[in-house]
């Protein structure tokens, strides 16, 4: 485990290890909250990984099954603002500089601004989730989030009823994200829910993973996490949010419109153009596993979608 050089976060708000060991002890053993005070996030060492150390509560989904590699999780990657390989987003996201940030939110709301993310954050309950990600490309992971719901910030803003949809954007800045200066995508990277997607209680804003503030690759200092939908809905390194009324023109959709919808939820019975959705490798595993409707969250979820085709809205 990554030691700690922590230059801007102040020693008594850094779990120690082996409270963190004990708190996750206590949460496997299902014990209740063990609320923690709130940090600041500082991404204290991107490129070494020696990042900050997070407090947080169990929340409220998890999963029995075995966590996926932490160092699979942070080095196989899809971010295409640092490249298009794997092993490309944790070699060079080193450039990405989490702080200072803001994040600008405008659209159908009554509080339309830019806010700094540490005041975003500030007295927020974060808590642990342990979700599966499926990628659209076939491998899936088990990832302890650390991260809060997006409808407790999004509620913040006081959306109007013309808000129909959110859409959310990466940051774009060629000097920090070098890939933006290829033609692979229509950059910034845009993604967008539906409102009644959006104020799910599945759905989080994530700050960090195994217990550690988000690596860059990952994402920092705020990425999206919607578990039954495949993973390029969760957009990573938010700088903006728009409410908006009608759904929103997302990157993988405009760019390859018969590959990728914009539900994108996770569905076994709906292939890909150029392969089957039905199986997926979990990373880490030797065979292959069954793809489960809405990544098996569809006890939770299936009824946002009771009168939606599935097949012609993928
Ligand atoms: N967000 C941005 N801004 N750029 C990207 O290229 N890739 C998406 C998503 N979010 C992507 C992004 C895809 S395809 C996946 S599978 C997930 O991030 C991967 O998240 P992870 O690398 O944290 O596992």
């Amino acid at each position: 485990m990554a030691k700690f050089r922590l230059p801007t976060i102040p020693s008594e708000q850094i779990t120690p290890e082996s409270i963190y060991q004990q708190r996750r002890h206590f949460m496997r053993l299902g014990t209740a909250a063990l609320l923690a005070p709130m940090l600041p996030l500082g991404n204290a060492n991107a490129a070494t990984q020696d990042l900050a150390r997070l407090s947080a509560v169990p929340g409220p989904f998890k999963t029995d099954e075995p966590m996926t590699d932490r160092e699979a999780v942070t080095h196989y990657n899809n971010f295409y603002e640092f490249g298009t390989g794997k092993a490309d987003p944790a070699r060079n996201a080193h450039t990405l500089e989490p702080r200072p940030w803001s994040v600008t939110v405008a659209g159908a709301c009554a509080k339309p601004g830019t806010y700094e993310l540490d005041d975003l954050l500030k007295g927020r309950t974060l808590e642990e989730r342990v979700y599966r990600l499926r990628c659209v490309e076939g491998w899936s992971m088990v990832i302890p989030w650390i991260g809060f719901p997006l409808s407790d910030l999004l509620r913040r803003f006081e959306p109007t009823g013309n808000a129909k949809f959110v859409m959310l954007t990466t940051l774009y800045d060629p000097k920090q994200m070098p890939g933006q200066r290829r033609n692979v995508l229509p950059w910034p990277y845009v993604e967008g829910l539906r409102m009644d997607e959006a104020m799910h209680p599945l759905t989080i804003l994530a700050v960090g993973l195994y217990g550690h503030v988000l690596p860059n690759q990952n994402g920092a200092p705020l990425r999206l996490v919607v578990p039954w939908k495949y993973g390029f809905k969760s957009i990573k390194s938010i700088v903006r949010i728009d409410f908006v009324e009608k759904q929103p023109a997302t990157t993988w959709n405009q760019s390859a419109p018969r590959e990728y919808g914009f539900y994108a939820n996770v569905n076994p019975n709906v292939d890909h153009p150029r392969w089957s959705q039905r199986r997926e490798r979990r990373i880490g595993d030797l065979f292959r596993r069954e793809t489960l409707l809405f990544n098996g969250y569809g006890e939770w979820v299936a009824d946002l979608y009771s009168d939606l085709d599935l097949k012609r809205n993928f």
